[in-house]
């Protein structure tokens, strides 16, 4: 099912919502699976889930992690690579086990293969039982921008200069920023047993609305979520500001079944 929860208050009092409504959602998850496969998102978003789950009493040492992506070119050990990052957010936060914990490219073997071997380690691991999510201002999940097919697996792409703009906050100069990534692709995310894309500020509202809304198109690369049955879009009102449905999703939500697996 997909449900689209818009979630009320000062931006950080629906982020920190969010944050422990995602939270619920994987915590049921490794209750019910100890050994389950988490997928990572990086970035700002996240991070409110990441946060909330650490408050959380579960037992992580069996969990394993596979990252959405991996910039290409940053020099090994760098603070903004996607392995600190996740090493340093989610790792250490949530106290996971390190080498259950995979990002695209880190296993020091050829790049131009790194993808195939990628795919190969989800398949062993079972494949990813939730799939955490942003968006991008061009409607990237991971890091498939625009023109991404929806059969893709993991793979190097090149990527925008608006994500690398976006993305420069993180670093000293817009030139630091690596114009190439390793990701999954869209056909590796829909793989995934259930996904959590969560979005917060006006920025995202026009990605929000093409994702959730719009028609299905390589060209969003965010809408190949529609074609998923299990779906939950975690949003802020700013980011919710363009959903035509929202009073709906509203309605729907204040009204949610007793047997809904929220309650
Ligand atoms: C990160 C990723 C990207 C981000 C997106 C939003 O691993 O795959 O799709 O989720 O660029 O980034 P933030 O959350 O920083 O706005």
């Amino acid at each position: 099912m997909a449900e689209i929860v818009i979630l009320p208050g000062s931006p950080d009092e629906a982020k920190a919502a969010a944050g422990e409504l995602a939270a619920d959602l994987i915590a049921r998850v490794v209750r019910g699976k100890p050994d389950a496969v988490l997928g990572l998102a990086t970035g700002s978003t996240p991070l409110p889930v990441w946060s909330a789950l650490a408050a959380r009493d579960l037992d992580w040492s069996r969990v394993q992690g596979f990252a959405l992506d991996e910039y290409v070119g940053l020099p090994a050990g760098h603070p903004e690579s996607y392995r600190a990052v996740i090493t340093r957010e989610v790792v250490d936060t949530l106290g996971l086990t390190p080498t259950l914990v995979h990002v695209p490219g880190d296993d020091g073997g050829e790049i131009a293969t790194a993808g195939q071997r990628y795919e190969a380690a989800i398949a062993a691991a079972g494949g990813v039982d939730i799939q955490v999510l942003g968006i991008g201002r061009t409607g990237h999940i991971g890091f498939n921008e625009p023109g991404s097919s929806f059969a893709s697996r993991t793979r190097v792409k090149t990527l925008t200069e608006a994500t690398r703009l976006d993305n420069a906050r993180f670093f000293d100069s817009i030139d630091d920023v690596p114009r190439h990534c390793l990701t999954q692709g869209l056909g590796t995310i829909l793989d995934a047993r259930a996904l959590v894309l969560l979005a917060f500020g006006e920025a995202k509202a026009d990605a929000i609305a093409g994702a959730v809304e719009g028609p299905v198109s390589a060209s969003l690369p965010g809408s190949a979520i529609q074609l998923h049955p299990e779906v939950t879009v975690l949003v802020d009102e700013a980011a919710a500001s363009k959903l035509r449905f929202a009073d709906y999703y509203r309605y729907a939500w204040d009204n949610r079944p007793d047997w809904a697996h929220w309650s």
